[in-house]
């Protein structure tokens, strides 16, 4: 009796955590170290990132310090009538002593252009596009990244199929205090994240604190990946917002204070209050750590958060909550105070982009009805904003060589909806 009860729940539990069928979840995969082959003075791990109206920042790093920090930019490959220059850090990490971390603004730009570039007076041209002046605007969508082999197959996957601007929910290299990890990250992802902005948050693998001699954290994090906070009036790197095309998104920190006394507190107040819906009418948030789980893995971990910040964002009418930390794709229905509330957010999880830890396989059972689709895959998210009212959500798992849609939904703003105003 003992051994059927037992295979019983082993049924139930592969059916919970097998939401589709047919498809074989492949295991973890080997880590990705990717080694500079370019020279000292050359820039390595080069990135952009939105930096406010019609402006983007430059960011890589060079081994040589004496680099100057600047970039010379154009429309036509090879000729470059404007230049900027900006700033660079360097930090140590016990042993570790970082190359020097250039970051440039360069602007204003013209909208949906193809722009070509340099840094620091050496290496390879570098391109990217600036998003459109209006709709549609597409995300691309994926969290907790890592450098593994899986993260290499959601890159080319994301990188297969155009976007404006990826968005991140924390968790970017891993590292885990292995500071040439976090060169590595950068220029695994430089083909990308050169090409397009790419507009992150932290995640608890991006805190490296050590008592006494590093209390505060992302001493890598806030050096390597400068957010436009200043330009959203925040006081931290660790929150912030932006508006592009027709869409405001609020970064927020789970990892930094969120009470009603908080810096972030008052700032995020401050910045849902400035939102204006007929300029903005969708409303997104990035948070790391879920404030809705089904998940076994990180359970109850964003709770003192959503009691904090839940009611503003409700009010607010925020659109999506997305979130990663949890090593698996689930979708909620829109739910505030964990009850269907039809002009509350959709909560999506999307911390599958393929770290090193592997997936999260186990959800509890049953799946609660806020709950509506959930799968522990690989894979990464596309947000489509159509136009003021109208958006495209879809999840594409990584399938080897294919991407593959396994869930999709279609949104309506809240902006729109006439009981939520
Ligand atoms: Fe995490």
């Amino acid at each position: 009796m003992e051994l059927f009860s037992s295979r019983i729940f082993f049924f139930i539990l592969f059916i919970a955590t097998s939401c589709s069928s047919e498809y074989t979840r492949p295991g973890p995969r080997h880590l990705v170290f990717r080694k500079n082959d370019r020279s000292d003075s050359e820039p390595q791990q080069v990135h952009i990132s939105l930096a406010g109206q019609d402006h983007i920042r430059v960011s890589w790093v060079t081994s040589d310090k004496n680099v100057q920090s600047i970039v010379e930019y154009g429309k036509t490959s090879g000729k470059y009538d404007a230049s900027a220059t900006g700033e660079s850090i360097s930090y140590r990490y016990l042993f570790y002593k970082s190359g020097e971390n250039h970051h440039v603004k360069i602007g204003p730009l013209e909208s949906n252009t193809t722009y070509y570039y340099k840094c620091g007076g050496s290496g390879p041209e570098f391109s990217f596009r600036t998003p459109p002046v209006a709709f549609p605007i597409e995300f691309a969508v994926a969290g907790d990244l890592g450098q593994t082999e899986w993260t290499q197959s959601t890159l080319t996957h994301i990188g297969s199929m155009d976007y404006d601007v990826l968005l991140l929910p924390g968790d970017l290299s891993y590292a885990d205090f292995q500071q040439p990890l976090w060169d590595s990250f950068g220029r695994l992802v430089e083909p990308y994240a050169s090409a397009r902005p790419w507009m992150v948050t932290e995640g608890n693998h991006d805190i490296e604190k050590m008592p006494i001699i590093y209390p505060h954290g992302f001493k890598a994090y806030n050096a390597r990946w400068p957010m436009p906070y200043q330009e959203s009036g925040s006081a931290s790197n660790l929150y912030y917002s932006f508006d592009v095309v027709g869409v405001h998104i609020i970064m927020l920190g789970s990892y930094t204070d969120f009470d009603a006394n908080s810096d972030q507190y008052k700032w995020l107040q401050n910045d849902l209050a400035s939102i204006d819906r007929a300029k903005t009418p969708w409303v997104f948030a990035l948070i790391h750590a879920p404030w809705y789980n089904t998940n076994l893995a990180h359970r109850g971990e964003g709770e003192n958060m959503r009691q904090a910040l839940e009611q503003i964002l409700y009010k607010a009418r925020v659109d999506v909550v997305f979130t990663g930390h949890v090593h698996a794709y689930e979708r909620f229905t829109r739910v505030y105070d964990n009850n269907v509330d039809h002009c509350a957010p959709i909560h999506v999880t999307i911390g599958d982009g393929g770290n090193k830890e592997g997936l999260a396989r186990m959800f509890n059972i049953p799946s609660p009805s806020i709950s509506l689709y959930r799968e522990p895959s690989f894979g990464h998210g596309r947000l489509r904003v159509f136009n003021s009212t109208h958006a495209h959500w879809s999840w594409h798992r990584n399938n080897d060589n294919d991407t593959v849609i396994a869930d999709e939904i279609w949104l309506k703003s809240l902006s729109s909806t006439t009981m939520c105003k």
